[in-house]
């Protein structure tokens, strides 16, 4: 059995103060739940904040992108080792957005991801493809792509704690959700490159979530798939509410 994890990508919202409006209220929300793992991604400013606010609580904090360099000239950026000395557990790497706004490419994630490996943080590797990639027939080719060059040069020791998320880039923020079925598709095709990258045990292994327009209507549906292993959630995860009843799903 795969222990599920939910995380919530915040994208650029949230003050730090609003950080701790949060908190506030989505911990008694979700006191004593033990049966999934609960992530909150804040941007960089509000890390501290969240840290401080969910200390003592089952809830770990993750940042949602990291720079591969260890120091050095590199106006702009935060690498690993800052982001665990803050106390984060986990960094999401690759989301579409980065793709497809700030030039993250197959081989940058891969950078990223040994990069957060050697600090200790959990990986979140997103992978997913965009409409026109699976209109065209071309969502195998796509995802199995993605995964073996995020995975290039990755031994499956070093690899232990990877979680996958996969996210269509259709279904972010668009309201339109993949259906389980698809979902489990997708997840089939990337436990498939891990088995062929890592093995087939740690595949067997391997925590897949998906992401896309997840709400509290859909979680439960979604989540009842063995392939599905959790949920990567963007805008119903601003609200301490709708977050605590996906996680509840
Ligand atoms: P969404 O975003 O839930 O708002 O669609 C998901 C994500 O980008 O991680």
């Amino acid at each position: 059995m795969r222990k599920k994890l939910i995380a919530a990508n915040w994208k650029m919202y949230k003050t730090p103060d609003q950080t701790r409006d949060f908190f506030r209220d989505f911990l008694p929300l979700v006191h004593g739940h033990e049966r999934d793992e609960i992530v909150v991604c804040p941007t960089y400013l509000a890390i501290d904040a969240a840290v401080t606010a969910a200390k003592g609580s089952t809830v770990a904090i993750g940042a949602q992108d990291v720079y591969w360099q260890t120091e050095g000239a590199f106006t702009g950026e935060i690498c690993a080792s800052m982001l665990v000395a803050v106390g984060t557990t986990h960094v999401i790497i690759g989301h579409s957005e980065r793709r497809q706004y700030f030039g993250e490419t197959d081989d940058t994630v891969n950078l990223k991801l040994k990069s957060a490996i050697e600090a200790g943080l959990i990986p979140i590797v997103c992978v997913g493809e965009v409409a026109e990639e699976r209109d065209a027939g071309l969502t195998d080719d796509v995802l199995r792509r993605q995964c073996l060059r995020a995975f290039h040069k990755v031994s499956a020791k070093k690899a232990v704690n990877l979680v996958v998320a996969y996210e269509p880039a259709w279904a972010i923020g668009t309201g339109k959700t993949a259906t389980p079925q698809l979902a489990a598709d997708a997840h089939a095709i990337i436990r498939a490159q891990s088995a062929d990258s890592f093995g087939q045990d740690f595949a067997d292994k391997l925590r897949i979530l998906y992401g896309g327009s997840v709400k509290p209507e859909n979680a439960q549906t979604l989540m009842s798939e063995i392939e599905i292993d959790g949920a990567l959630v963007g805008g119903a995860s601003l609200d301490p509410n709708s977050f605590a009843a996906i996680v509840k799903y």
